[in-house]
């Protein structure tokens, strides 16, 4: 599963440095990723990275220099990469994905949600790369959970509606792609607002101000390794079996409202939750949410896929860098 190849290495000698050629490894199998900068595409490009896959991200604007800078809407450039490094494997995971941001701009959210995917799914199928897009548990209506593939679709927000038809989009041009359905995400973040769970984190800490969360929504939050690894898993399958394709749904099963995940963020850290108020009502403002659009994952475990971290364990590996209490920091990590 590898193939040699020479890269130059800096070696140190004593009172000097000097560059040497050296054989290095290079896995067979090739993956590209886009929206590697982003959340869970940079989950996505470590776990193919650390598993013998010989891994190329794509970014746009944070794309410098780890990864390569690709413009998804610019179809040349889309079409060059995929020429070049010829994957055996797409994972498709750039999108715009606030569905605040898509409600105020979505045109350019249709752009790269719907319009861009379906040109990689059509530049997959031209190579025979097997393309997995990502997509969300948004495209259901939250009223009739849990919620199987063959489930109708019913999207009550513009981001469900530009994701679903980014799903039609990538099957229309590439019969044997793979969708996955997941829900709200969380890992480990630049900044906390990258994540609507990470970003409770500062109302939880700073315990002197009272703060209202929403207790209407059910949620199941999701780990990023967890899907990372059950893309790595599909592609693999696929590889064995090339009739895995279609939609699949994989998610978190431990239901909780923001609410009581602040709770459970509160609990990891041993810090007070008093000062958090659960909102019962339904939220008036910003876009409509799925009340409960539970996924249900059968059909991934039936192939013998799947991951779940503990919500306790995920949220403190994730937090515990951006934890105001340093003396608490110390106790317990070093
Ligand atoms: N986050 C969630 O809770 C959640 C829940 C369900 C489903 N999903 C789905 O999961 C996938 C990943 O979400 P995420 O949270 O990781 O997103 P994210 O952190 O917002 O990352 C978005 C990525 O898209 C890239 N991108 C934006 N515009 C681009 C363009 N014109 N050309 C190329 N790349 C572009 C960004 O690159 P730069 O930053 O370098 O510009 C970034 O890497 C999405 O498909 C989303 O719909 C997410």
């Amino acid at each position: 599963m590898v193939g040699r190849e020479k890269e130059l290495k800096i070696r140190f000698v004593p009172g000097r440095c000097e560059l040497v050629e050296e054989d290095v490894d290079i896995p067979s199998r090739r993956v590209l990723i886009t929206g590697a900068t982003g959340l869970l595409g940079r989950a996505v490009f470590k776990e193919f990275n650390g598993n013998n896959w010989n891994a190329v991200g794509c970014g746009y604007r944070r794309a410098q220099p780890r990864f390569e800078q690709i413009n998804l809407l610019d179809s040349i450039a889309v079409h060059d990469i995929i020429h070049d490094f010829q994957p055996h494997v797409i994972v498709h995971c750039a999108a715009e994905r606030r569905p605040d941001v898509v409600e105020s701009q979505p045109d350019a959210a249709s752009q790269l949600n719907v319009a861009a995917s379906g040109n990689l799914a059509k530049e997959a199928a031209g190579i025979g790369a097997f393309l997995i897009y990502i997509s969300t548990d948004y495209v259901f209506d939250g009223t009739n959970p849990p919620y199987k593939e063959t489930d109708a679709p019913n999207p009550l927000n513009l981001y469900g509606k530009t994701k679903l038809e980014g799903e039609k989009a990538v099957l229309e041009n590439n019969e044997d792609a793979a969708v996955l359905r997941i829900p709200v995400l969380y890992g480990e973040v630049e900044r906390l607002e990258e994540s609507a769970v990470t970003v409770m984190f500062d109302k939880v800490q700073f315990s002197n101000k009272s703060a209202n969360m929403d207790h209407w929504q059910q949620r199941f939050p999701t780990n990023v390794k967890d899907v990372a690894a059950v893309c790595r898993q599909l592609a693999e399958k696929r590889m064995l079996d090339p009739s895995v394709k279609g939609t699949f749904h994989w998610s978190g099963n431990e239901q909780m409202t923001k609410y009581e995940m602040a709770c459970a963020i509160a609990d990891a850290f041993n810090l007070p939750s008093s000062h958090l108020r659960p909102i019962t009502d339904c939220p008036v403002v910003g876009a409509l949410r799925p009340r409960n659009a539970q996924l249900d994952c059968s059909k991934l475990e039936m192939l013998g896929i799947g991951q779940r971290t503990p919500f306790r364990a995920g949220i403190k590996e994730s937090l515990w860098p951006f934890l105001v209490d340093k003396r608490w920091r110390q106790t317990v990590f070093h």
